[in-house]
């Protein structure tokens, strides 16, 4: 295979847009590639280990300050009976996209059916389970700033053209 993927990389500079809160350390090797793809884009993210369930006061306390404190944007990732996301939504303003955490037990069908079921009212934007979600809300959360930030909405439209030319000069042997 080849590829022509050129990286659109940026320097990230500034005060903290997004905010990436899991529910647990163990969360990390799925959620590092949401936290990658928001370092192409040159955005600052606030990275966060909080537990709905095993620390109820610090994630709430953490979400109430979000606006407050700059962030834009927050990706909550949870597994298992995963209710971070609908907290955070509960307790912010700010969209609130929710990646579910495959499980060992359920292969993350709880953790999805946990995070999208939410009651009318309080809207938490699910994506996929595992790693698409992870990138996918990344993208999702640089489309909503790329709305009010041109260079985000070029770089953006830019690694869409990279993505498409990989598949397009993909050779298999
Ligand atoms: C959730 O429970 C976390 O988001 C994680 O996906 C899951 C398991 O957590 P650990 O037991 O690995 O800490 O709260």
């Amino acid at each position: 295979m080849s590829s022509t993927r050129t990286t659109v990389t940026f320097r990230a500079m500034g005060k903290a847009r997004i905010g990436i809160v899991m529910g647990s350390a163990s969360d990390w090797p799925v959620m590092e590639a949401c936290a990658a793809t928001l370092d192409e884009f040159g955005i600052v993210t606030d990275r966060r280990v909080l537990s709905a369930h095993r620390t109820p006061d610090a994630a709430m306390e953490w979400g109430r300050n979000a606006a407050d404190s700059g962030l834009q944007v927050i990706i909550a990732a949870a597994g298992g009976a995963a209710h971070l996301a609908g907290v955070m939504a509960a307790v912010t303003p700010l969209p609130v996209l929710g990646v579910p955490m495959e499980s060992a037990s359920l292969k993350g069908m709880d953790s999805l059916l946990s995070m999208v079921q939410m009651p009318a009212g309080i809207p938490v934007a699910t994506f996929a389970i595992g790693k698409p979600g992870a990138v996918n809300a990344a993208l999702f959360a640089v489309a909503l700033l790329a709305l009010s930030d041109k260079r985000l909405a070029e770089a953006l439209a830019e690694y869409r053209r990279a993505q498409t030319l990989k598949v397009m000069n993909t050779i298999l042997q």
